[in-house]
């Protein structure tokens, strides 16, 4: 296991009807905006009960509205503005994880002297200090509601990129699973994809003595293959939502990370497809990972197998190696496709143009060495994206 520092800071207050607590965690005499996105808060009454919940702070709660999905800078540097105008000094973002992510970039960019855009060209080391935020969440999936990472796009360039500083980990996270009742079956099956990816992201990697992380990541992963196809079956069950929102959370809140190599390569080409395409984040990366995981094959063997055994069953008698390493990447194709995520190019449209410009764009980034020993290269990308057309 690799040496490593762990310190997660963001108190997490869980349960149906937490939301009504909120004001416990918010300073009384806070000057507090409260960030959102499209309405859904709205329709389905978390609104409401954000309000009810804060309405003896001494100062009324302003609003900023319309922080859209895969956020935009152009949006957020709107809300640097009002915040600039009217002193406010406590954030708190209500929605999934675009109004997570962009609450963040704002508490960091409304704390920045220099052009915001470093934050995401330069990279989480140039904050310095942040406003401090909590969040109520109301879809689980990215993981942001507890860690420090932050992924804004920029319309004017097609660009999507991340930072991550310590500053900007949420205060506190309220996460009520029955707030995620109304989400669509889309945003459902996205969540189990991206919670799924995350946990793969850092344990398909290659060995390095970290059974813990290695068993809670198989928890992760075995819990999202139950848990999925329950929740479609049974979209009202408020235990199956609570249960797929602390999976969520615990798939990228550092836990699993610590001491172990990480890869992050299907990440690096599903933000290219979005920023290209416009596709929903789980979808580019129900495309991406099957590929990348052929690709890598030869580096990845010992944990493939690992994977194929422990999270799908596949033991040595089901076959050889190969055939074992084929049939769980195989499975994993088909269990995002169980959850309404097409791993296929063609599935939304796309074909060999979308390949030729996710590799054009990684290029043009410099982003050319991906995955957990930073070499697959941009041939590589195309490879694995020619097995998802
Ligand atoms: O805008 P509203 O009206 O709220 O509607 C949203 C949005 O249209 C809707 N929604 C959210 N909660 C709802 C609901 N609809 C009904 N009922 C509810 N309870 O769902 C739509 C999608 O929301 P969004 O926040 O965009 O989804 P998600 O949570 O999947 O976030 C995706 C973003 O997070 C980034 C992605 O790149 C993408 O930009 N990620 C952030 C990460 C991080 N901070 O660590 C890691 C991830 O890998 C990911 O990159
Ligand atoms: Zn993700």
């Amino acid at each position: 296991m690799q040496n490593f520092e762990f310190h997660n800071p963001t108190r997490v207050i869980f349960g149906v009807g937490q939301i009504a607590s909120l004001a416990k965690h918010i300073p009384s005499n806070a000057r507090v905006l409260m960030l959102f996105g499209g309405g859904s808060i709205k329709s389905n009454g978390t609104y409401d009960e954000v309000h009810a919940a804060l309405a003896g702070l001494e100062h009324p709660v302003l609003e900023f509205a319309g922080i859209e999905p895969n956020p935009r800078y152009e949006t957020l540097m709107k809300a640097v503005e009002l915040i600039h105008r009217e002193n406010v000094d406590f954030l708190l973002a209500v929605g999934g994880g675009s109004v997570v992510d962009g609450t963040k970039f704002v508490a960091a960019a409304a704390a920045y002297d220099g052009d915001a855009w470093d934050i995401l060209k330069i990279g989480g080391k140039v904050v310095k200090a942040a406003l401090p935020f909590g969040a109520v969440l109301t879809l689980p999936a990215t993981g942001s509601e507890m860690n420090s990472a932050s992924v804004i796009s920029r319309a004017e360039t097609q660009e999507k990129r991340a930072f991550m500083s310590p500053h900007v980990y949420p205060r506190f996270s309220v996460l009520d699973p029955a707030k995620t009742l109304t989400l669509p079956l889309r945003q459902v099956g996205n969540g189990v994809v991206d919670a799924f990816v995350h946990t793969t992201e850092q344990y398909l990697t290659y060995p390095a003595n970290a059974p813990v992380q290695d068993r809670f990541a198989e928890g992760l992963l075995q819990t999202l293959l139950e848990l999925g196809p329950q929740v479609l079956a049974r979209p009202d069950d408020v235990e199956v939502r609570a249960n797929i929102m602390w999976t969520a959370t615990m798939a990228l809140n550092g836990l699993i990370g610590v001491g172990v190599p990480q890869d992050w390569a299907t990440h690096g080409i599903g933000h290219e497809l979005t920023a290209l395409f416009g596709l929903d984040h789980a979808q580019t990366l129900a495309i991406a990972l099957p590929g990348v995981l052929q690709i890598r094959r030869e580096a990845k063997r010992g944990k493939l197998l690992q994977y194929a055994e422990r999270v799908w069953g596949l033991h040595a008698g089901k076959g050889s190696e190969d055939e074992r390493i084929d049939a769980a990447i195989g499975n994993t194709r088909a269990f995002f496709e169980q959850m309404g995520v097409p791993t296929r190019l063609s599935g939304y449209g796309l074909g060999s143009e979308a390949i030729d410009a996710v590799v054009a764009a990684l290029e043009a980034a410099g982003l050319t060495g991906l995955g957990e020993r930073r070499d697959i290269t941009p041939g590589d990308v195309r490879k694995a994206l020619q097995l998802s057309l």
